[in-house]
């Protein structure tokens, strides 16, 4: 008898993996499709993560940009740059950062939780939006970036920016946020969740996440950066 070609590349999948288990352990215990009930919402701190996850983003469209400006050869991509810190000051700063001080560093802080490493957010989001600011105010002229002096302070704050950022959201994804979810039951964060949804919706309109994420592809592929696979190192 034969097998349909996705049950076979799948269980080549499982033994390509090793997997210990049985192939037919492994697809027996793999969620089945239910193509008529909808999928499970997103959840509060899922919404924050995949967040991150446009923000991280941007950073590598930025380290792009810091290593364009840092090559005097290179012309300056002004136009991606200014888009790039656009999309990060509505969706990273005035969005995601904002639901974090509103909503979660209040909650943990009230609760007697993480009263330092909040203090340290808060103070990394006000350097950041330093950053931002100036870097808008550099790029706003018509010869903007011409210049080696502004080229390297650009670039200067475009690491900075980044620099800082990596850490920063590494460490709401792995302390901050399951310090957070650990202050709710399960129907609290369920209504948390849908909080988020609507904060999303009324701040960035219906599509705000997916409209983030179009951006942010867009601009990756200006630069040549778009491709995944062209991250992976080549064999030796
Ligand atoms: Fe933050
Ligand atoms: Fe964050």
């Amino acid at each position: 008898m034969s097998e349909a070609p996705s049950r076979r590349s799948f269980l080549s999948t499982v033994a390509l993996l090793g997997v210990g288990a049985t192939a037919s352990d492994a697809l027996a215990a793999a969620p089945k499709p239910q193509s008529k009930s909808k999928p499970a919402e997103v959840n509060a701190t899922e919404d924050l993560m995949r967040e991150h996850g446009i923000i991280r983003r941007t950073l590598l469209v930025y380290e792009e940009i810091a290593r364009r400006l840092g090559s005097p050869d290179e012309k300056a991509p002004v136009e991606v740059l200014v888009q790039a810190t656009r999309l990060m000051r509505r969706f990273g700063e005035n969005y995601h950062e904002k639901t974090e001080e509103t909503e979660v560093f209040p909650r943990l802080v009230k609760a007697g939780q993480q009263q330092e490493l909040v203090q340290v957010l808060l103070e990394q989001h006000a350097a950041g939006r330093k950053i931002t600011e100036s870097i808008l105010a550099t790029t706003s002229g018509r010869d903007a970036l011409t210049k080696p002096e502004p080229r390297a302070a650009v670039a200067m704050q475009l690491t900075q920016f980044s620099d800082m950022y990596r850490p920063h959201a590494a460490r709401e994804d792995t302390v901050l946020f399951p310090a957070f979810r650990d202050l709710f039951d399960a129907k609290q964060f369920k209504e948390l969740g849908e909080r988020f949804e609507e904060q999303e919706h009324k701040l960035l309109g219906s599509h705000g996440f997916e409209n983030a994420l179009k951006e942010v592809a867009q601009l990756e592929r200006a630069l040549g950066i778009f491709e995944l696979a062209r991250f992976t190192p080549s064999e030796q």
